[in-house]
């Protein structure tokens, strides 16, 4: 067995999220910009084979589990033919995809077929009005015809909200009751400086500890569950039947030191942070020997700093917006 992948304040590498587009068919405020965008050419997306080689060579090094982003995940044709091949890599213990939702009912079933079984799935409000406000598209009734999709499918769900102060709050006990009624877990995740506009600042954070307050008044108890995983980013709290909500407080309380992911974006480039500042490029070496590649793959997590700082005057925001990034 190869030696684990650690950077230098012991972290121990397994967690590895592929980003198969930048291309989104909504344009959620707190990532795209309202029109236009810096798109790669598809030219220069990594084929299905560059991936799966890459996690050919990451999965013996470790990385277990391997998320698909995008962008939009669902817009990247064919991706079920990338699940088939990465299901079948030994090593890769756990396979999911985070979508949008609005192609979920056109691809639930074939996605299921592949061998994908976890889905998360991003849904801010079920407010039409409101999510017409935050993705400036209208599109809401298919997001929930493929949520209603996935489920029939037999998939997984966890559903993602970005929390913004002055907009979320109306959202999250209905939110909450819709995941709770369909045996889904709603996680709520912190604003962070992510957009393609520089929209983002401190106060409008919805804190993970507000949300509870919020919740607690709502639904009586909500108690934080032991950490199973002290290395998943969500803490999860439940409710007094036993269903989950999970937070993913960033901002108020960023957990970079058990940090175990790298990201690998749709043009080929390895950051071992989401708000990294530097890269490394590994699409010629993917036709080359897996030595050099392993070599990458171990270097850029050597580089790998102690966390970000939003909290702090000094932190500058990563030069890619998400959408270019990959959640
Ligand atoms: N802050 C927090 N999360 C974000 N996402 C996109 N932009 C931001 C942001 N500025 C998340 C969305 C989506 C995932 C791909 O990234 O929740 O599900
Ligand atoms: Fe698209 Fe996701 Fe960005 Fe929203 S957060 S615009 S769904 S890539």
């Amino acid at each position: 067995m190869p030696a684990a992948v650690v950077d230098t304040f012991g972290r121990v590498h397994s967690d590895l999220r592929i980003s198969v587009t930048d291309r989104c068919n909504i344009r959620c405020f707190y990532c795209m910009p309202e029109e236009g965008g810096a798109f790669e050419p598809v030219s220069k997306l990594l084929t299905f084979e560059q991936i799966a080689r890459f996690v050919q060579v990451a999965a013996p090094l470790g990385f277990r589990k391997i998320r698909l982003t995008g962008g939009e995940p669902l817009l990247r044709p064919g991706v079920a033919k990338l699940i088939e091949k990465l299901s079948a890599v030994a090593g890769v213990e756990d396979l999911a995809l985070t979508t949008n939702g609005v192609l979920l009912a056109r691809y639930a079933r074939e996605l299921y077929a592949a061998g994908l079984r976890r889905l998360n799935i991003h849904l801010d409000t079920l407010d039409r009005g409101r999510f017409e406000q935050i993705t400036r598209r209208d599109e809401l009734g298919r997001v929930l015809a493929g949520i209603e999709a996935a489920q029939a499918a037999g998939f997984a769900i966890k559903l993602n909200t970005v929390a913004v102060k002055g907009l979320s709050e109306p959202d999250i006990v209905p939110l909450v009751r819709f995941a709770r009624e369909r045996g889904f877990e709603a996680r709520f995740i912190e604003f962070m400086p992510l957009d393609a506009q520089q929209l983002w600042s401190l106060d409008r954070v919805l804190t993970a500890d507000e949300m509870i307050g919020v919740l607690r008044e709502e639904f009586g108890l909500v108690e934080a569950v032991p950490d199973a995983d002290p290395r998943a980013p969500a803490t999860e709290y439940r409710f007094a039947n036993g269903d989950r909500v999970g937070f993913i407080a960033s901002v108020s309380k960023p957990f970079c030191m058990n940090c175990n992911r790298l990201r690998l974006t749709a043009d080929g480039k390895l950051r071992y942070c989401l708000f990294a500042l530097e890269e490394t490029d590994i699409r010629e070496l993917l036709d080359g020997p897996a030595a050099a590649l392993e070599g990458a793959i171990r270097e850029n997590i050597r580089q790998k700093w102690a966390g970000h700082e939003i909290n702090r005057p000094v932190f500058v925001p990563p030069p890619r917006p998400m959408y270019s990034i990959g959640g």
